[in-house]
């Protein structure tokens, strides 16, 4: 018997200021009502997650694709996962600089190549070879981001005269007033299978090289037909610490609700390593959680019986 679909996305989880709002509700709808189609006419999980990802990786309203923020020396470095549950089959990209949707790129790695896992110009040598068009640099950098760069640039170089500035340099973890816009999806679609995918820009004014949660196994992005789908967002490392969004998922697999697994992941992040995020995660059984310890997240989703969208504040 075919499986009533289900899709669920996040645009980031931080203290969104009130003027930004509108911007994230019409970009996580408009991610929903693309993966919705590809949902609603028979398609896979896998598929609408890709496309979700990609309408918001175009909106430069996110820190993903076009619009990401900088890294220190003003360039824009992707990084994205995307994870089909019933195979187990997953691509990956870390730190391109070329490619305006690294989820394609990443999707291609899961259908066309033994590897799980390509960075830099090797990914996007991948993705080239595989008819995927490279863009320049300075096509995914934006006004926004450059003037944001330079402001922080200019504070840190106050506050460093008198400290180790190495530290304060990368930014501070605890700070939910930068923007963690990392873009997720995740899916369940009539065949019962689940999927999710995540892309960002990463962490304002990262060392280049740097890589996140959001594009590695199990910490940004997770699906299994077993346990679950979940993707975070967030300040990467210490998601990446706990290995966030495959914990979810075990939650999940131990019998545990997702509704209270998310939230149960987001006190584990908080009181372990004192982390800030949010994440979303969805079983085979179409039940998913949304939750986020920060001031808001964006978030929408979609069933066959409703339709639904926030930025949810906190508690
Ligand atoms: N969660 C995005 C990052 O830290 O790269």
């Amino acid at each position: 018997m075919p499986t009533d679909p289900v899709l669920v996305v996040h645009g980031g989880a931080w203290a969104m200021p009130d003027d930004m709002v509108d911007a994230h509700l019409r970009g996580v709808n408009n991610a929903i009502s693309t993966g919705w189609r590809v949902l609603d006419r028979g398609g896979s999980a896998l598929d609408a997650v890709e496309e979700a990802v990609v309408i918001m990786e175009d909106d430069e309203t996110f820190d993903a694709g076009r619009g990401s923020f900088l890294n220190r020396d003003g360039r824009v470095q992707l990084d994205a996962l995307i994870m089909d549950g019933a195979t187990l089959r997953a691509g990956g990209v870390g730190c391109v600089e070329h490619l305006r949707n690294p989820v394609r790129a990443a999707r291609k790695i899961l259908s066309e190549s033994p590897h799980v896992y390509f960075v830099a110009e090797g990914a996007e040598k991948f993705a080239a070879e595989r008819g995927i068009a490279l863009c320049k640099n300075e096509e995914l950098v934006i006004p926004r981001e450059v003037e944001r760069l330079h402001s922080y640039q200019a504070e840190l170089a106050k506050r460093t005269q008198s400290q180790d500035g190495n530290d304060l340099f990368a930014g501070s973890p605890d700070d939910v007033t930068i923007s963690h816009d990392t873009v997720g999806a995740i899916a369940l679609d009539c065949n019962g299978n689940i999927a999710a995918a995540t892309s960002t820009g990463g962490t304002l004014n990262k060392a280049p090289g740097r890589l996140g949660d959001s594009s590695l196994i199990g910490c940004g992005c997770y699906a299994d037909n077993e346990s679950a789908a979940a993707s975070t967002t967030g300040w990467g490392e210490p998601i990446m610490k706990l290995v966030l969004a495959k914990w979810t998922a075990d939650r999940i697999a131990a019998g545990n609700l997702p509704e209270w697994s998310a939230q149960e992941a987001m006190n584990y992040l908080k009181q372990r390593v004192n982390g800030h995020g949010g994440i979303i995660v969805l079983s085979r059984d179409g039940h998913f959680g949304i939750a986020h310890n920060t001031p808001r997240m964006a978030w929408a989703y979609k069933t066959v019986k409703k339709h639904d969208a926030g930025i949810l504040r906190e508690s």
